[in-house]
């Protein structure tokens, strides 16, 4: 259907057709302030070039971004491997609840004595002690199940006999086969589907089915039974929807991988953050545990307090890269704990002792083999057999997140990166420079880049709206002899750290001034990414959602506006009369393969801005095409509401336009000009 709320709020709700053609390329409005300021582009110029690859996204695993998040993975605790180190009222039984049927009674114990594999070292022994009905174990998900009538969803477990009759006896045929069902069960307890398997035999065997619910349920419930007297060894109990993004087995949520590609990255970092270099020595990331098979992958304690199955692991990030065109960027820990690690703040920084920092690289090293190696190469097999005999391609590898930059972070960083420089000079490595965007970790983080000479160094900062307008000069006068600038994480955060339109327009105004620095900001990606409602560690984040439904926030659009009409060169810009403080930014860039020029406006004020354009170098007579889109909201306070139609998104129109003219931008908006010359 046609959104009928206009980007012109005291217009009356029309088509957004009709609202393009009401409206024209001017805004109507009273309270357009002061003088017009003039915009000069140097639209007949060369312009400079600037990286174009410089908007990607940051996926960090907080906030259930991954297991209850982007992992497409239904069942909650699969392989029986929560505990209490992640959150004190887990065990391996949580989420998962013991169900009888008819006249049948049994228990649920934990093994650890044959695992299905060894880094995956518990599993569920399931007894029942009498028959007459079914004993069984069911999974409400990560809040809830939601099935679709019609459907498909690809359940699987794996599972041995430990025996048949009762234990300690030899009072059944251990030759007899122990009846299993699946089921998928409404909320109500009626049975949508169900799958029946033999499970016969001591060697762990994985069984699949494919159930088809009968009706949608947004709160199903996954029921596995056992129907006879006998014990079975269970692990690896899943459920996906087989409707994953691009259809992969194993994959991502259609919706919120859809939602990210949208945003069109040019690069993903990942997997963190603090998530990296973790809470304590010998705690970090480690990739080798999250490739291979799934049930061979080792889950792990998330630093931000729960359960990560590493089922989302590197090559589903590297595949995931692929699939959308970014690349990747994987980050690695410089050998250093977090300095926040074990409760200490700013005091916790361990390194890994020297002895086992060499092991240590070799990990780093091998990553790349297994990215970029031949399928002939020990870890370039370990990709291949995954099913990518080609290689990823990977050109970035960020070494370190915020770390405090100490003595002993300094050794570990240079022994990794001598390693890297001579093996692999082709890597871009890029180094940090502490939490902040100013400060001891800063200066000291950049002053280490160009003693190593480093290609980039990642800078962070989470500040309120007012600083992005205060600092839009901030690369202006960074030195492009030195290291180019990869800002990682930045974010406004007003007032309750809300995702107002205060601060989706703050950072489209810093990412004005980003790309007028796109020769020495090579890369930019907004923090964090995704958060589930009611497991959110940090606000603000750019996408909020639940299991069923994926909210865009004002800064989702804002980032998504600067990834669709990004560009390669960076054409001068000024901006004559600004009065002292109004925030009013803006950008011009070339899209070489289009050859478009594109005009961003950003106003952060309360009034219209009245602006008289002038694109100098531009035959004057002619008119061009153009797109334009506004993106604004009834005031700085908007918020898109979760289940509430956006009152922050972009509307588009067409117009034209000629080498000079004059336009009203409203009040707290972006204005996109894409001109098609
Ligand atoms: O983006 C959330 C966190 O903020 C990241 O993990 C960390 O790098 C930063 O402090």
């Amino acid at each position: 259907m046609c959104p009928v709320r206009s980007h012109a709020p005291w217009l009356p709700a029309l088509p957004v057709s009709l609202v393009a053609f009401v409206v024209g390329f001017s805004f109507a409005s009273a309270r357009v302030a002061g003088a017009p300021v003039t915009i000069q582009v140097d639209a007949g110029g060369p312009g400079r070039a600037i990286s174009p690859e410089l908007l990607g996204v940051f996926f960090e695993d907080l906030n259930y971004a991954a297991d209850g998040g982007l992992y497409a993975e239904l069942i909650q605790n699969r392989s029986f491997e929560y505990s209490a180190t992640e959150q004190t009222a887990w065990g391996p039984f949580s989420f998962w609840d013991l169900v009888k049927t008819g006249e049948a009674d049994g228990a649920l114990g934990l093994g650890d004595s044959r695992p299905v594999h060894v880094n995956n070292p518990h599993y569920l022994l399931l007894t029942v002690l009498k028959a007459g009905g079914s004993v069984g174990i069911a999974n409400r998900g990560f809040d809830q199940i939601p099935v679709e009538g019609g459907q498909a969803y690809e359940a699987s477990f794996w599972a041995y006999q430990a025996y048949m009759g009762r234990k300690w006896t030899n009072d059944a045929d251990q030759n007899q086969p122990m009846p299993v069902t699946v089921r998928l069960e409404a909320k109500d307890g009626t049975t949508l589907a169900e799958a029946r398997f033999e499970v016969v035999g001591r060697t762990w065997t994985q069984h699949r089915a494919t159930l088809v619910p009968s009706r949608s349920d947004s709160e199903a419930r996954f029921v596995l039974a056992a129907h006879e007297r006998g014990e079975l060894a269970i692990d690896m109990v899943s459920m996906f929807p087989r409707d994953t993004f691009q259809g992969r087995a194993n994959g991502l949520r259609r919706d919120l991988a859809e939602a990210i590609a949208d945003l069109r990255p040019k690069f993903m970092r990942f997997p963190g953050g603090c998530l990296v270099h973790g809470p304590g020595v010998r705690h970090y990331y480690d990739w080798k545990n999250t490739v291979g098979p799934v049930e061979q992958r080792r889950a792990a304690r998330n630093s931000w307090g729960y359960h990560q199955t590493m089922g989302l692991g590197y090559f589903e990030y590297f595949q995931f890269c692929a699939d959308i065109g970014a690349a990747p960027l994987p980050v690695v820990t410089a050998g250093v704990c977090c300095q926040h690690a074990g409760h200490t703040p700013g005091r916790g920084q361990e390194g890994l002792p020297l002895a086992e920092m060499p092991a240590y690289i070799q990990d780093v090293l091998d990553l790349i083999e297994w990215a970029n190696g031949p399928a002939t190469s020990r870890w370039g097999a370990v990709r291949a057999a995954a099913g990518r005999p080609e290689p990823f391609g990977l050109k970035y590898l960020g070494v370190g997140n915020e770390d405090a930059i100490t003595p002993e972070f300094k050794e570990r960083f240079r022994m990794i990166f001598d390693v890297l420089k001579q093996k692999h000079p082709e890597i871009v490595v890029i180094g940090t420079s502490g939490p902040f965007a100013s400060g001891e970790d800063y200066d000291n983080g950049w002053t280490f880049a160009r003693e190593l000479n480093l290609a980039m160094v990642d800078e962070h900062y989470y500040l309120p709206p007012q600083w992005f307008w205060d600092n839009l000069a901030r690369y202006d006068g960074y030195d492009r002899a030195g290291p180019a600038v990869y800002l990682g994480e930045y974010a406004a955060h007003d007032e309750g750290r809300r995702n107002t339109l205060r601060s989706a327009l703050a950072e489209a105004a810093c990412l004005t001034s980003l790309e007028r620095n796109g020769d020495t900001v090579r890369l930019a990606s907004y923090a964090p990414l995704l958060a589930r409602r009611g497991h959110t560690q940090w606000h603000p984040d750019m996408i909020y959602f639940t299991g069923t439904a994926v909210y865009r926030t004002a800064n989702y659009q804002v980032q998504r506006l600067f990834g669709h009409h990004g560009g390669d060169r960076a054409l001068a810009t000024t901006l004559a009369g600004r009065p002292a403080g109004a925030r009013l930014a803006a950008s011009a860039v070339v899209d070489s393969v289009s050859g478009d020029l594109i005009l961003k406006i950003v106003n952060g004020d309360a009034a219209d801005a009245a602006l008289a354009i002038r694109l100098a170098g531009l035959a004057d007579g002619t008119t061009f095409r153009a797109e334009r889109v506004v993106l604004t909201g009834p005031s700085a306070d908007a918020v898109n509401e979760d289940g509430q139609p956006p009152v922050v998104q972009p509307v588009s129109a067409t117009t034209s336009v000629s080498p000079a003219f004059d336009t009203t931008v409203p009040a707290h908006s972006l204005t996109i000009l894409r001109i098609h010359r």
